[in-house]
């Protein structure tokens, strides 16, 4: 009985097609999408299945991809629940930290218990002299380059990993100094081309891992590393309170001492891991648009002029309509994930619109195409159908800040926009994020005047970025001319 069952299934999901089209083989198992990303260019792949195939893409026998606007509110809004995460998220087996962890119960204790304090707003004031700090040293570095054409991408991943190392262990890793990546995030970001290929079989981490004691690996070398550093700061008086404090405040997951040293090592790691390659990756497009369209530098400036010469605060930058919807357009066109993340529908399934998706089917939506709003048409009338019928956005491929405040007509489906999620899974880190990405972008076109360099036209950063689950952003040489008045 329990075979004709099986067969029956596996007859419907494979050639009634379940909920959604897809190539033959990505209906029989997850090996074809594992295969089909291998070349760090998932996203562009993606989108021509989306192209092909619709706004519901089966990427595997049980597993979706979708790019229904209405699909973002029900899996990743306020609202989503009852949405699980799926085993992609098992990549630390079996060690858990705040965004490993599934178990929603254990889930919520350790984000109300230790990360909601870290990123209280009074949390985050300690932060912001740090960012502030760094953001100068990057500045201070480019007046010693002269006019010399600086690599931005790379130098804005130094900066990102060099505040996110000071709030984890106490101390940067030193890369705006040294001009190079510490070893530790060189291997962390080389280590992304194997997750992109283990993340469609996370079953296989599991062998890996039980398998480790004959295969040391040299992210394991890293976590070591890692692990020394989190012991030092634990024994450390920092004068200005870091994450690190929080998390050896927080309150203990167990009565085991062992697995309290397990969740704050982890979560040590999650705040270089988390907070690192994704606002590199926004900061660095906002950079391109500045280059490509000086328009927004100027745009910035006179928003800026209120302030004569003195750096607004945190809750100052909040009013600034101009920056924070550049801000918002790079969020929406160039999210650091760009396939999105995968999420699992409840046993009783999920309803998107008059669509019922089943129990247990893993779903995802990808944030590179839902912000383009228009995969899901055919090639040859791609940007005529987007001009005539657009879903989400008016003019998705401009980028037009106004949209966020006074253009909101441009804005078709505001429920869409959703970079840091919302709800349970969403981003801790967002406050801290958009304090970083508004003083990058305010300290830099207030003091400099920013361009490509020559023979630079920014079609790397669009053309040649890699898609290691994180985008990891080409790189782009930019010109930093002084400008006479601060
Ligand atoms: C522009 C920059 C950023 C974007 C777009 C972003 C976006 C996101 C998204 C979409 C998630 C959900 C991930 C998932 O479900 O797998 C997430 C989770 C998270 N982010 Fe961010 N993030 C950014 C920067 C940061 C920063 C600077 C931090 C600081 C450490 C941070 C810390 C975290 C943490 C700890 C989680 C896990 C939350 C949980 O599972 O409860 N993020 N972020």
């Amino acid at each position: 009985m329990l075979e004709s069952i099986a067969v029956a299934s596996v007859i419907w999901w494979t050639f009634m097609g379940g909920l959604g089209s897809s190539p033959f083989l990505a209906k029989l198992s997850k090996f074809w999408h594992a295969w089909d990303v291998r070349n760090s260019d998932g996203y562009k792949r993606l989108d021509k299945l989306h192209e092909r195939y619709g706004e519901y893409v089966r990427l595997g026998p049980e597993e979706l991809s979708i790019t229904d606007p209405k699909a973002i509110e029900a899996i990743y809004g306020l609202r989503s629940t009852k949405i699980l995460k799926p085993p992609f998220y098992d990549y630390s087996f079996p060690r858990r930290s705040l965004h490993s962890a599934r178990d929603t119960s254990e889930h919520d204790k350790r984000r109300r218990t230790a990360w909601t304090r870290a990123f209280s707003a009074d949390a985050i004031k300690n932060y912001e002299n740090r960012v502030i700090m760094y953001t100068d040293k990057l500045s201070a570095q480019i007046d010693s380059d002269g006019t010399k054409p600086i690599n931005i991408t790379k130098w804005l991943a130094f900066f990102a990993f060099d505040l996110m190392g000071d709030l984890a262990f106490g101390q940067s890793f030193d890369s705006l100094g040294k001009g190079d990546f510490h070893w530790g995030t060189k291997l962390l970001r080389d280590s992304g081309r194997g997750h992109v290929v283990l993340g469609k079989l996370p079953w296989l981490i599991e062998i890996i891992v039980r398998l480790q004691p004959f295969t040391t690996t040299e992210m394991q070398t890293f976590y070591n590393w890692c692990a020394e550093q989190s012991e030092k700061r634990k024994h450390s008086k920092s004068t200005e309170k870091d994450i690190s404090s929080y998390l050896l405040d927080a309150e203990p997951m167990s009565s085991d001492p062992a697995v309290n040293e397990m969740w704050r090592q982890e979560d040590t790691n999650l705040i270089v891991s988390a907070g690192s390659d994704t606002t590199t990756e926004v900061m660095s497009h906002c950079f391109y648009y500045l280059a490509k369209q000086p328009i927004h530098q100027q745009r910035i400036r006179e928003e800026l002029k209120v302030f004569d010469g003195r750096h607004p605060t945190a809750k100052e930058f909040l009013d600034l309509e101009y920056l924070n919807g550049y801000i918002n357009e790079n969020l929406r066109l160039h999210h650091p994930v760009p396939c999105g993340l995968p999420r699992m529908t409840p046993p009783e399934g999920l309803q998107v619109g008059d669509r019922h998706i089943p129990g247990n089917i893993t779903v995802c939506c990808p944030q590179w195409m839902t912000g383009r709003c228009m995969s899901h048409y055919s090639a040859s009338l791609k940007l005529l159908m987007c001009g005539l019928a657009p879903k989400t956005y008016q003019r998705p491929l401009e980028v037009i800040p106004e949209r966020w405040y006074s253009q909101p007509e441009l804005v078709i489906n505001k429920g869409a926009f959703l970079p840091f999620f919302a709800g349970r899974w969403s981003c801790v880190g967002r406050p801290l994020a958009l304090f970083q990405l508004q003083n990058m972008i305010t300290t830099m076109v207030s003091r400099y005047d920013v361009a490509f360099a020559p023979g630079e036209d920014g079609s790397g950063i669009i053309e040649r970025s890699v898609d290691h689950v994180h985008l990891y952003p080409a790189d782009m040489l930019l010109t930093f001319a002084p400008r006479k008045t601060e």
